[in-house]
């Protein structure tokens, strides 16, 4: 599909006063935000600060109100899987792969759209192999057998085979062992450095700001700064920010 000028010329991601609720819980104040072309963004923030609302309001996964524009136009709202299909793909909290399913099963389901004999679904699964050797090798093993790094790749593999114009992750280094969170950080920087637009929600903030662009600082559901990685020299910059909104 050819961009059209608006597309073209337009920020990725522009939301404003996008907000949130679970009955009467406000968990997503009104926040605005960006995302230009090219940009890798990381949305950091204690536990409970309201990171995994905003993914999911962009998404249309959790009811929110307020403006999100995709490349220049409105996202279809409340409708999950039409975000998906305008090319914003998500890689939830806790990876989201069918464990009795195979790895191959898993990453044809990213691509449900598509026919599994076209060419573009060829296409999109050597991209995967080649950012992902490992699932390769493993096409034909259960998700669930797989370690909890490999899981998720294939969750950003599955992810992959939709065909992202934006890609959101919701903390994919949780629960691994340092090194492994280093391969899935590395796994996301080589990505966006082949073009892919990324907005990156991570507790680890260190590894987090060493390929972003930019962070928003969340806390208590809204976004208390916007920072470069430079100010950020040390974790106490960090609770600096988080805390002094913590008691509002
Ligand atoms: N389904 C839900 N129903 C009611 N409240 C919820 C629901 N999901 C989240 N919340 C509340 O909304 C607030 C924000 O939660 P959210 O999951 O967005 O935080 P988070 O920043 O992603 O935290 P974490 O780092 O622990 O994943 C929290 O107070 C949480 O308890
Ligand atoms: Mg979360």
């Amino acid at each position: 599909m050819t961009p059209s000028p608006a597309q073209s010329s337009a920020p990725v991601l522009t939301v404003r006063g996008l907000s949130a609720r679970y009955g009467n819980v406000l968990a997503l104040r009104p926040v605005d935000l960006h995302l230009e072309r090219g940009e890798l963004v990381a949305v950091l923030g204690p536990n409970g600060a309201g990171k995994s609302t905003l993914l999911r309001a962009l998404m249309g996964l959790t009811p929110g109100s307020g403006r999100v524009e995709f490349e220049g136009n409105p996202l279809p709202r409340n409708d999950p899987r039409a975000v998906t299909q305008r090319g914003v793909v998500l890689v939830p909290e806790g990876r989201g792969v069918f464990g009795p399913m195979t790895v191959r099963e898993n990453l044809e389901l990213g691509a449900y759209l598509l026919k599994r004999n076209s060419g573009e679904f060829s296409a999109r699964l050597d991209r995967v192999f080649a950012l992902l050797p490992r699932l390769r090798d493993r096409q034909t093993q259960l998700a669930g057998s797989l370690s909890g790094g490999e899981q998720q790749m294939l969750a950003i593999g599955r992810a992959m085979m939709a065909g992202p114009r934006l890609l959101l992750l919701d903390e994919p280094s949780l629960g691994l062992a340092p090194r492994l969170a280093a391969e899935i950080i590395g796994t996301l920087a080589t990505l966006n450095q082949q073009g892919l637009p990324v907005l990156l929600v991570e507790q680890r903030a260190p590894m987090a700001l060493k390929i972003a662009r930019r962070a928003y600082l969340m806390a208590v559901g809204r976004i208390v700064a916007e920072v470069t990685p430079d100010e950020i020299a040390s974790p106490h910059d960090l609770a600096r920010y988080y805390f002094s909104h913590e008691s509002v």
